[in-house]
């Protein structure tokens, strides 16, 4: 690889990473397994240690993913949050410990945990009293989700333990998760509501977590686990205590979880991969020789076996150095500590026999099959159907009813087939016949890339998803609306499109005062979840943030994909399906006609942006401006989008209307003869810039 194509590679992991970080840590998401996303970051990194010239200073491999939301007070962690190094076999976990045994030059314990799958946590206890609690976000700085976490029943507000409730500042930190029994409940729950279920037990965490109502956290019994006390606030000996034991306690991470958790705080289960004995003087003694290949996978097939009884969900073990002391010394990257290492569990996956491939039709059109199996137990879950992607996937997985499949559950489901698992049992399959017709409307279905569409304009199968997703949690969030009540909808004639959640009459038999509710509260909701709603192909939650983010407004969105919608790809994350795509939706007249009720309706068409006070401000509200001429500093989109986020109106043509003309070089000399003519004051970038206080 050639330094151009090596540049080349590491913009691309780049902005892969960025994208499954942001799916992960924003979308409670994962798209690809831990291994894959481990697999891409060590290939930059190695990129990156062949050409150190071309690191990039916000580099994925030196920052750890973010989880932070608008909703919420950010709150500057004392002590960085970091991430864990991972591991995916003993070797890797054997060469950290020569590591870290070399660094401290003397014998080291260590000590293994679970490690939970759930969202990290910071706890801050004054005088023993629980004042904040806090989420990882970027590792700098979090959520403040105290309201939230003290609804966690084993949270402890108060620590009733002398030394803790002598100091001024205790912080411990830990995973909030949601345990398989309150997740299969919830998820019972949602479904008897029609409400969309969640992906996995992480992402109903998160959801519960960064609810912005508490009541909600106590009906889904989150639950947690607390594994580190920060170093900067050590707990003050205390005289009264027998010497062996302070000595002990406040030093080694075992002895510190299980005194703690016989205060009431509710660690994490932490052992030592040597074995405890006494010595010649009774004092206890570790035998860090130990660390070996035999005793390594025998604590991992423990786990293993053990994982499927637990009722929380783990991903991993951590490793962790056991003394602070020998912590220090092997110091830390700016994404993890050097002392700590997390064996991850490769994905559960089991072998099942497929009985039947049906087809969904989905909200863009989009003709899914749906393989159905013998039901499987994997990660806490007992899986019965997998999607089958497409029919290039059905024929490359060689996918037929009566034939075998492998399916492997991590973040999400997916169906592998393996190849000569146990050929006499595969003789009956039956081949699955791709359908050339809409399964539920009868219009002919049309190929795009690898995918069939159907072309029905009025597909009541494609109502439906479209209907389902406006209203769905992270779109609109009307609750209460579920799909056996928009079927009814549907065959009664009475909706025909999301606007007329909104506007018929007939609908009002079947809300009740929680729907009507929902249904106002969502016309505050967000603009970039409203162009989210509209279940445009290829536009994601995550795209149509990111769309926003840059635009500020539907409207504009709309004029630059209609106009030049070669300009939405400038936007690192928007692809040529994606700006093609927009581009075809909003040339459609029916649609800019929805567009201009959802507008008419008072839904949000326009993103806020949040400052800090909390309040948005809008510095040129009331003003007209016009842009002319070439920026050096943003682009024109960008300028226009900016007036309109700052409450402005971005005038075409310079009128009496016209409060100021952005120019920048080569200004049109038309336009400013004009201006001067009706003595419009001409101001420049940084001007313009001052003007909204950036
Ligand atoms: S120790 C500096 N112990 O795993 C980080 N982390 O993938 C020290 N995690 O961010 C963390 N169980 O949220 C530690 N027993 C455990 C853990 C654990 C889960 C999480 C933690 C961390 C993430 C990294």
């Amino acid at each position: 690889m050639n330094q151009q194509e090596a540049k080349q590679r590491m913009e691309e992991l780049t902005k892969q990473l960025n994208h499954y970080n942001y799916r992960y840590y924003v979308d409670h998401f994962s798209e690809v397994s831990d291994q894959e996303f481990d697999t891409m970051m060590r290939e930059l990194q190695e990129l990156e240690r062949q050409y150190p010239e071309m690191v990039a200073d916000d580099s994925p491999t030196k920052r750890v993913g973010s989880d932070l939301q608008q909703e919420f007070k950010h709150v500057k962690h004392q002590v960085p949050m970091l991430s864990l190094a991972n591991a995916y076999s003993v070797d890797e976990l054997l060469q950290w410990y020569e590591g870290v045994k070399a660094v401290n030059g003397e014998d080291v314990a260590i000590a293994y945990e679970p490690k939970y799958d759930g969202l990290s946590i910071s706890l801050i206890y004054k005088y023993g009293r629980l004042t904040q609690a806090v989420t990882r976000g970027d590792g700098v700085q979090g959520d403040d989700v105290t309201e939230n976490v003290k609804m966690i029943e084993r949270v402890p507000l108060v620590i009733n333990e002398p030394n803790i409730k002598a100091c001024p500042i205790f912080e411990i930190r830990g995973e909030v998760l949601m345990p398989f029994k309150s997740f299969a409940k919830l998820n019972a729950q949602r479904e008897a509501n029609g409400e969309e279920p969640f992906a996995n037990p992480r992402n109903a965490a998160a959801g519960t977590l960064k609810s912005t109502r508490s009541s909600v956290v106590r009906e889904r019994c989150l639950d947690v686990y607390l594994y580190e006390v920060t170093s900067t606030y050590r707990i003050p000996k205390n005289p009264a205590m027998v010497k062996d034991d302070h000595e002990f306690w406040e030093n080694d991470q075992c002895d510190l979880m299980n005194y703690l958790f016989g205060k009431g705080v509710p660690t994490a289960q932490s052992f030592h991969v040597g074995y405890c004995a006494k010595d010649g003087n009774g004092n206890r003694t570790i035998d860090t020789d130990c660390f070996d290949r035999e005793r390594l996978e025998y604590v991992i097939n423990d786990f293993v076996l053990r994982r499927p009884l637990m009722d929380y969900p783990i991903d991993g073990i951590v490793f962790k150095v056991a003394a602070r002391h020998q912590r220090s010394l092997c110091g830390s990257t700016s994404k993890a500590p050097k002392w700590a290492i997390a064996y991850k569990f490769n994905a559960e996956r089991m072998i099942t026999t497929v009985r039947d491939v049906t087809f969904q039709v989905g909200r863009t059109g989009q003709v899914t099959p749906v393989v159905h199996f013998d039901p499987i137990p994997l990660a806490g879950t007992l899986v019965r159907k997998a999607t089958g992607n497409n029919a290039d996937f059905l024929h490359d997985m060689h996918i037929a009813i009566g034939g075998q499949i492998e399916v492997e559950k991590g973040g999400e489901i997916i169906p592998k087939i393996v190849v000569g698992v146990d050929p006499c049992a595969t003789k009956d399959f039956k081949e699955v016949a791709y359908p050339k017709y809409c399964p539920e409307c009868g219009a002919p279905l049309v190929k795009d890339g690898s995918n069939h569409y159907c072309i029905g304009e009025s597909c009541p199968a494609q109502l439906q998803a479209r209907l389902e997703h406006f209203v769905s949690r992270d779109a609109m969030n009307i609750q209460g609306v579920g799909p056996r009540m928009i079927e009814e909808w549907i065959g009664d004639g009475i909706v025909k499109d999301v606007a007329d959640i909104y506007e018929s009459e007939k609908l009002e038999t079947f809300f009740s005062t929680r729907i009507i509710l929902s249904r106002t509260e969502s016309k505050s909701v967000p603009a970039h979840r409203v162009l989210f709603a509209l279940g445009i192909r290829y536009v994601g939650a995550s795209t149509a943030k990111l769309l926003l983010k840059h635009y500020g407004s539907i409207n504009t969105l709309v004029a630059i994909a209609t106009a030049c919608p070669e300009q939405l790809m400038q936007i690192d994350g928007v692809g040529e399906n994606t700006a093609t795509s927009l581009s075809q939706w909003f040339s459609d007249k029916e649609n800019l006609e929805l567009l201009s009720r959802l507008q008419a309706i008072g839904l949000q068409m326009e993103e806020k942006i949040a400052h800090p006070s909390g309040t948005t401000q809008k510095p040129l509200a009331g003003l007209t401006i016009v842009i002319s001429g070439v920026f050096e500093q943003h682009s024109r989109d960008e300028y226009r989008a900016m007036i309109e986020q700052y409450g402005g109106k971005n005038g075409s043509s310079v009128s009496k209307n016209t409060n100021y003309i952005l120019a920048g070089d080569n200004m049109g000399p038309a336009k400013r003869e004009k201006a001067e003519q009706l003595g419009i004051e001409i101001i420049n970038e940084e001007q313009f810039l001052k003007m909204i206080g950036q």
